[in-house]
């Protein structure tokens, strides 16, 4: 099955820039070589879909609100994404949980009204540094997953996608070894094993994200269990960003 590679471009790229980059990247570009998704400002998710139009590349929001129709100013709603044509919304990354407070308990509320409203989710969890000093990192790993699927059917993790990104691996240039990698994504798969059913566990896609480059992406291309990769940074170049969704084809 071709690998997902999911593109974050975080507060970047204004509505032409995301033009030019697209122009130049879909020029390039052949579908079948992944399952892509791109996550863009909210401000670029129209001319995204005008451009889309016709390839199967799916559109992400890089956040949503709890609620809908609410007097919540400055905020954007799960109806609101659905209508202006984005198929997945980032869920808990870290740079939310961190510089905008966001819990466990509000990342579950968005969660459902995200699959509410119709779209798939990207659950960012990962350990901080002090976790992973401290031993802590399954726990921590537990701790995020359960809280933020608490109430959900088995039949909506198909909607789910986890990502497994470490606080002090995004932006920073570090990654994890990849045996690290691998024990992260066994705990994570056995949460929701135990949780929800084997079958679960087996089925739910899981991806990395956190310093991936064109130079270290063929590291994560063959690590058993991992269903593909999001990349921050290195998606804001589209000459890089090719050069990583061919290594992990
Ligand atoms: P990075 O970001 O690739 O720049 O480390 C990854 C992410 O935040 O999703």
């Amino acid at each position: 099955m071709a690998k997902i590679v999911i593109a974050n471009f975080k507060m970047h790229k204004t509505e032409n820039e995301t033009k030019d980059y697209l122009i130049s990247f879909l020029s390039k570009y052949e579908d079948y070589k992944a399952k892509l998704i791109l996550a863009v400002p909210f401000t670029s998710l129209p001319i995204c879909r005008f451009l889309l139009k016709g390839r199967d590349i799916a559109l992400c929001a890089q956040n949503i609100c709890e609620d809908d129709d609410k007097g919540y100013t400055g905020e954007i709603s799960g109806k609101m994404i659905a209508d202006v044509g984005a198929n997945y919304v980032l869920v808990g990354h870290s740079e939310r949980r961190t510089k905008f407070k966001e819990d466990n308990k509000t990342v579950n509320k968005k969660i459902k009204n995200g699959l509410k409203n119709g779209l798939s989710i990207i659950l960012c969890v990962g350990e901080s540094l002090a976790d992973k000093n401290s031993m802590k990192t399954l726990a921590t790993l537990k701790s995020q997953i359960e809280e933020a699927l608490k109430g959900l059917y088995e039949n909506e993790l198909e909607n789910i996608i986890i990502a497994y990104e470490p606080v002090w691996a995004v932006g920073s240039g570090k990654t994890p070894t990849q045996k690290d990698i691998e024990m992260a994504l066994k705990s994570i798969r056995k949460v929701i094993e135990e949780d929800f059913s084997s079958k679960a566990g087996k089925e739910i896609k899981i991806v990395y994200g956190g310093s991936i480059t064109s130079k270290n992406a063929s590291k994560f291309a063959n690590i058993v269990g991992l269903d593909g990769v999001i990349v921050g940074g290195a998606s804001l170049d589209n000459n890089i960003f090719m050069q990583i969704i061919n290594a992990m084809a």
